[in-house]
């Protein structure tokens, strides 16, 4: 189920050993209407995941919920990295599959280090040919990450794009303006170091966040991704919560 809420993103790079992703697991299941789009990553990109037992049955944990759709982690060094690095790691993720034990597949992959110079528009392009053509079929959504925004002419190629990666001070001061409203419904945002013990202030940003019309968000207290932060659970009940009940504003279509 995927329905027109805003969505919770999360950058899940963390090792699934044991409970590791229990608050992950808690928080999908206590927010049924709300969609997960989640990014696995065993180690900078899909390593040799599908055979490790602790990432094969936490990702079957994941897939038992409806409410989630699951992206495998490419990194492509803002277009530094060889075709041949980055097709290889699309073409591992596309194997990932469901057996009678187990089911790890994928609904997408999330190219991470996107360039933004629009001399790079026909190399995304590219990738996502790609990954249309190499993940099995309607199983080929690109989240692509420039961390910054970006040329609209490259939403052509993405279903999302991750349009902010930066600290809250940041967005707070210029991150969230700098993103044209016509961007918003595919723009994704991840902001960390939020201010601590500040529940009040979290959810009146994330009402704020959902009021402007992004497609999914991450916020944290921590200044990466390596734990489920102090807010974590109150920021998903927000999210559900205010999801029902924030008025989306009207947001305008792009230019052509
Ligand atoms: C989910 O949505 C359904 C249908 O709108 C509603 O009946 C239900 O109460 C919602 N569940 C939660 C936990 O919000
Ligand atoms: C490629 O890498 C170099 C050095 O590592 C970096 O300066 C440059 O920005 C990268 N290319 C792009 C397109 O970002
Ligand atoms: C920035 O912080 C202030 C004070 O908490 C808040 O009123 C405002 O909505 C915030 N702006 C954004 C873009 O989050
Ligand atoms: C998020 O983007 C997807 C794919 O582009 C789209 O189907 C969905 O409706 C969007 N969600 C929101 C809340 O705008
Ligand atoms: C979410 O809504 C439910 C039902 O209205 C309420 O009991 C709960 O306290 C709310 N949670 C938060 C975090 O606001």
């Amino acid at each position: 189920m995927v329905n027109l809420a805003m969505a919770v993103a999360v950058p899940l790079y963390i090792w699934p050993t044991t409970n590791a992703w229990k608050p992950l697991y808690n928080a999908i299941s206590a927010a049924p209407n709300t969609t997960f789009n989640i990014i696995i990553n065993p180690d900078s990109g899909p390593s040799n995941g599908a055979s490790q037992p602790e990432i094969v049955s936490a990702v079957t944990t994941l897939r038992s919920y409806s409410n989630v759709q699951l992206f495998g982690y490419v990194h492509i060094e803002y277009a530094n990295r060889s075709t041949d690095s980055i097709h290889n790691d699309i073409k591992t993720y596309s194997t990932w599959k469901k057996t009678a034990k187990s089911d790890i597949h994928l609904d997408g992959i999330f190219i991470d280090e996107a360039p933004y110079e629009t001399k790079y528009l026909s190399y995304m392009k590219d990738i996502q040919t790609y990954i249309q053509k190499t993940m099995p079929k309607s199983h080929g959504k690109v989240w692509t990450n420039p961390g910054i925004p970006i040329d609209a002419k490259f939403y052509d190629y993405a279903d999302y794009v991750n349009a902010y990666e930066n600290s809250y001070a940041d967005w707070n001061a210029t991150g969230h303006n700098e993103i044209p409203e016509c961007l918003r419904q595919k723009s994704t945002v991840m902001i960390y170091d939020f201010p601590k013990n500040a529940p009040g202030k979290l959810n009146s940003d994330t009402k704020n966040i959902i009021a402007s019309g992004y497609n999914g968000t991450f916020i944290t207290t921590s200044d990466g991704y390596e734990d489920f932060s102090s807010i974590w659970s109150q920021y998903v009940k927000d999210v559900a919560n205010l999801t029902r009940t924030t008025k989306v504003k009207t947001l305008p279509s792009c230019k052509k």
